[in-house]
């Protein structure tokens, strides 16, 4: 079911995400839901507070493919990615964020089976990206302020935003 994305001012947006502990049909209701919104939103990755959820839980896409990870922690991160970046939260709002260029997550899958997962560029900055929102942590905090700039809706794709 596609829910809706909640918006910059929700307080749950700002809060610490719960950890999961059963790896149910909940959870995995919750994971469909989530890849359903984020499809429908034409993101690139979802946290779920944004549909107003507060569990450790993330979808990114990878390769194309929605990737579900519970419980998702940084382990290691290295280099300097400073790219554009926006935020289904906050539509049409975009601004050069400081990444690291290389990180390495370790969570769960929906059925609780460990995940290690090594990536760069892209993918590692919306991992970045997903991981903060658990911890109510919004891209405009690590923005670069000056760089901050809003887009007529539907002039930028939503592939930057997650
Ligand atoms: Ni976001």
């Amino acid at each position: 079911m596609v829910r809706e994305i909640l918006k910059l001012g929700a307080p749950i947006l700002r809060e610490k995400a719960v950890p999961v502990h059963k790896y149910d049909a909940a959870l995995q209701r919750l994971i469909d839901d989530m890849i359903e919104t984020m499809k429908s939103a034409k993101g690139i990755g979802l946290a779920a507070p944004q549909i107003g959820v507060s569990r450790r839980v993330i979808i990114v896409l990878q390769d194309d493919k929605p990737l579900a990870l519970v419980n998702p922690s940084i382990v290691q991160e290295e280099g300097l990615d400073e790219s554009e970046e926006g935020c289904l939260s906050i539509p049409n709002l975009y601004a050069i964020v400081p990444r690291p260029s290389y990180v390495k997550v370790v969570g769960s899958d929906p059925k609780g089976k460990r995940i290690n997962i090594e990536a760069e560029g892209l993918l590692a900055r919306t991992l970045c990206h997903e991981i903060d929102h658990l911890d109510g942590i919004l891209f405009i905090d690590k923005a670069y302020p000056e760089t901050l700039h809003w887009v007529q809706p539907g002039e930028k794709s939503e592939s930057k935003a997650g």
